[in-house]
């Protein structure tokens, strides 16, 4: 007979020794002890001892007696929010590198930071569909497709998790309105839910996710935290997650049987609804023993098995914000920005040709690395983008700042001056994460334009300069119909961390050739989108959105999702397919044929044309990054696995694959005209 003083928690534990200990850690410990496992604590008195929120690891769980370490959680995604950590470009911006490799990067370096700083559990990555460009929130996730979520969200987690701490994949689910986000019913179908609302969530939990966050949202009317069909049906049953889930942070938990019932394990980041209420419930027969049980196994067994496993190295203080990490910052902020207009191949600008430059725009020299939310990463040394450009080639061309305040002013500056480099978007006062009324106000966008200064801004400069760049800073679309035929060239940069500022200079000079993809559809109208609103109680989430709800309606966008020019360019030919026993390898020949070296992002969408149920025309299934030499031909394979073209059946309630012809299209963006096709029968 084992018992807790023969079993000891000890390095390298083998999963049969943690189920041992766990089983009998489940006899020996008494309800208050395995009621205390399951939600955090000391919550106010570290909020007073930092005087604000995210300045140190927040404490949940854990049993002294019986050595059970806490929980002990701090956020991102752009880092980690702890003041000095490493600050990475938002999300957005990472899935505009299309690199997924790149992000287990970011998540390793993550990862070591959460480590130092003593943490053990990382809520940073966040995988909600955009499905709407105005989601305050949109900077802290990938994009508005469910396999380019995937594939980076689990990038990210596994970075993180090699290093021993527990990822959280959030918000669980659907959760894509801001100002709303504590009351909205989501209302959707099961077969919208499946296909394109959770597969990335699915993905990463295949990849070993160690944690799940639910949402604050109602989904087909009942909260996230106490939705047994989306926490018990879906994750725990369906998809076998054996990980733990907690709750999000203010309300995330309404109801105490409610919330255990609908299978959540954690209240964060204190017992509001467990704790003595739970107790209470097992105690008054209303919750079964056994349901406690079985969330206390699932934190106990997850914190075993990152807590005592061995560490791939040490993390001291000095990894966080160390050399190399800020290196890492500067490297995944020049592969996210893309270049959405380059007429006349303006850029990069040649300094032997542009000996005075204006640099114009409040953005210009400002700290800006997004949002001040739960996702703010407290960051001082930040490169903006008139510092970059100054360190870069300010010793060899004349720059003009001005804040473009004034616009007559400014005019006159555009007339001196070779070209005009424009920074203009938005800041956290524009966009980002809603906490309540009286503390923060902003949320949601209000405009997918620019702000109407800025606008005026561009068109009087446009007037009196013909080489003006825009460089736009924001999280998701913005919409430029009123101004792009005036500007010569458009860089998205986003919120692109703390070296945002010398990737911007980079790039405009050509010591970076730009390679990121939008990870979203731009429209010309926002009446091309789904139906949005900010203040809302009920709202019906439709399988279409994003380039699905385009091609369905034979939309053009004003730039497609997958689109980012370089500057060299591409030729795709020669596209091939492969069908073996469970899988299609599809391979292309990829030319640059321009004068420089630059990396592709080859693009794979499968097309459902000839299906015999409604299906969006073509879905991405599959991309890769190649870095060619002028005039080198690579010839890139990419591989479907068929289980992926699968359709969720409502009426059997499986995944069902169709016996039919398939349409492959590969190239570089989701416009027809990028893509080469051919078609294959599984
Ligand atoms: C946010 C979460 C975040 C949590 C803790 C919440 O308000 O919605 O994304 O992880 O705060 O910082």
């Amino acid at each position: 007979m084992f018992n807790l003083t023969t079993i000891k928690i000890k390095e390298g534990m083998t999963q049969q020794e943690i189920d041992e200990f766990t089983t009998q850690a489940l006899k020996e410990m008494d309800l208050q002890e395995k009621v205390q496992l399951m939600s955090g604590r000391d919550f106010l008195k570290i909020l007073i001892k930092d005087r604000g929120i995210g300045k140190s690891v927040f404490p949940a769980g854990g049993v002294e007696r019986l050595g059970i370490p806490p929980l002990l959680f701090t956020d991102g995604p752009r880092g980690v929010v702890i003041p000095g950590s490493t600050c990475f470009p938002v999300s957005m911006a990472r899935g505009a590198s299309w690199d997924a490799n790149l992000e287990k990067e970011v998540g390793e370096v993550i990862g070591k930071e959460v480590r130092a700083h003593g943490g053990n559990l990382y809520g940073g990555v966040c995988i909600n569909l955009l499905r709407h460009p105005a989601w305050g929130r949109a900077q802290e996730t990938y994009g508005e497709d469910p396999y380019h979520l995937g594939e980076l969200g689990s990038a990210l987690m596994r970075g993180v998790q090699k290093h021993n701490v527990m990822a959280t994949i959030k918000h669980f689910a659907a959760n894509s309105i801001e100002y709303s986000r504590f009351k909205v019913n989501v209302k959707m179908n099961e077969r919208t839910l499946r296909e394109v609302y959770l597969p990335h969530f699915k993905r990463c939990v295949e990849d070993g996710c160690a944690t799940v966050m639910s949402a604050y949202n109602k989904v087909n009317g009942t909260y996230c935290g106490h939705n047994s069909h989306l926490l018990r049906n879906i994750l725990k049953q369906d998809w076998q997650f054996e990980g733990f889930v907690h709750s999000d942070w203010m309300d995330g938990l309404y109801d105490t049987i409610a919330g255990i019932e609908g299978g959540l394990d954690v209240e964060m980041p204190r017992a509001k609804c467990y704790g003595k209420k739970l107790i209470k419930a097992v105690e008054g027969g209303k919750v079964p023993m056994d349901l406690i049980d079985d969330s206390v196994r699932r934190i106990i067994n997850t914190i075993l098995q990152f807590t005592t496993r061995a560490d791939p190295q040490q993390y001291s203080k000095e990894v966080v914000g160390s050399k190399d990490h800020i290196k890492l910052a500067r490297k995944v902020a020049e592969k996210s920005m893309v270049l959405l207009k380059n007429s006349n191949d303006l850029l990069p600008l040649d300094p032997n040709e542009v000996s005075k430059l204006a640099v114009i725009g409040e953005l210009a020299d400002l700290k800006n690395t997004g949002d001040h939310g739960s996702s703010n990463v407290h960051q001082e040394d930040i490169i903006t983008p008139l510092s970059g450009i100054t360190n870069l080639i300010g010793d060899k061309i004349e720059i003009v700042y001005n804040m473009g305040t004034d616009i007559e002013e400014v005019k006159k500056v555009a007339q001196n001056v070779d070209a005009v480099v424009v920074i203009v978007g938005y800041t956290y006062r524009d966009e980002g994460e809603y906490i309540r009324q009286f503390i923060r106000k902003v949320g949601d966008r209000e405009s997918l334009e620019l702000k109407e200064h800025d606008k005026d801004l561009i068109l009087a400069l446009s007037e009196q300069n013909e080489k003006i760049i825009v460089v736009l800073v924001g999280g998701s679309a913005i919409i430029m119909e009123q101004w792009i035929d005036k500007v010569k060239g458009i860089l998205m940069a986003w919120y692109s961390g703390m070296e945002g500022g010398s990737a911007i200079a980079n790039i405009l000079f050509g010591k970076v050739n730009p390679s990121g993809k939008l990870p979203f559809t731009i429209p010309k109208k926002e009446s091309d989108l789904p139906f949005f609103k900010a203040h809302i109680d009920e709202i019906e989430y439709g399988y279409y959105h994003g380039y699905t709800l385009m091609d369905k309606n034979g939309i053009t966008p004003r730039f497609p999702f997958g689109f980012g020019l370089s500057y060299t360019q591409f030729k795709y030919d020669n596209l091939t397919l492969k069908s073996l026993e469970e899988k299609i390898i599809a391979s292309i020949d990829v030319t640059n044929t321009g004068k420089k070296e630059g990396e592709e992002i080859v693009q794979l969408y499968v097309g459902f044309e000839n299906s015999n149920i409604e299906r969006p025309k073509k879905l991405l299934k599959g991309f890769h990054k190649v870095l060619l030499t002028p005039n080198q031909t690579q010839r890139v394979s990419i591989e479907i696995s068929k289980k992926d073209l699968a359709w969720y059946n409502p009426e059997t309630k499986r995944w069902e694959i169709e016996d039919i012809n398939y349409s492959i299209y590969m190239g570089n963006s989701s416009k027809e005209e990028d893509l080469v096709s051919t078609q294959i029968k599984l």
